[in-house]
């Protein structure tokens, strides 16, 4: 009997999506307003989920609390009112896309989160686009 437990946390963040290795015009025509020189910033809401099976001696899949901790410390801390292209050590060279940023909270909250719980990750850049990750 699996039960999946689900938080929801939010950052603030900037970001400018361009590839360095194409010209202005390219850069235009795929990212458009995304690849305004000055960056541009976002809401984002970031739902982990962890999937298990309940501990019999607490009830709990995952202490809902020490899942927030976590979230907070490790991802939360780290991209709040940052600059994702300048100021997060994964960005500098990769895309901080919705799908970059699953994909790199995703890698670090594996790290965090015991094992034997499944992890997966959605990201809502804005209210009506979302991505998922769950490590595949
Ligand atoms: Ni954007």
């Amino acid at each position: 009997m699996k039960v999946t437990v689900c938080r929801k946390e939010h950052f603030n963040a900037a970001h400018r999506l361009y590839n360095q290795e194409w010209n202005d015009e390219r850069n235009d025509e795929v990212f458009g307003k995304c690849n305004l020189p000055n960056y541009h910033g976002h809401n984002y809401d970031l739902i982990v989920k962890v999937t298990g099976e309940i501990d019999p001696r607490t009830g709990f899949v995952m202490d809902t609390k020490v899942l927030k901790d976590i979230i907070r410390e490790h991802i939360i801390e780290k991209f709040d009112h940052h600059n994702l292209n300048l100021d997060v050590e994964e960005f500098r060279t990769l895309n901080p896309t919705a799908e970059n940023i699953a994909v790199i909270s995703w890698d670090i909250l594996r790290k965090k989160i015991p094992v034997s719980l499944e992890l997966k990750v959605v990201l809502f850049e804005t209210e009506r686009n979302f991505v998922e990750y769950t490590g595949e």
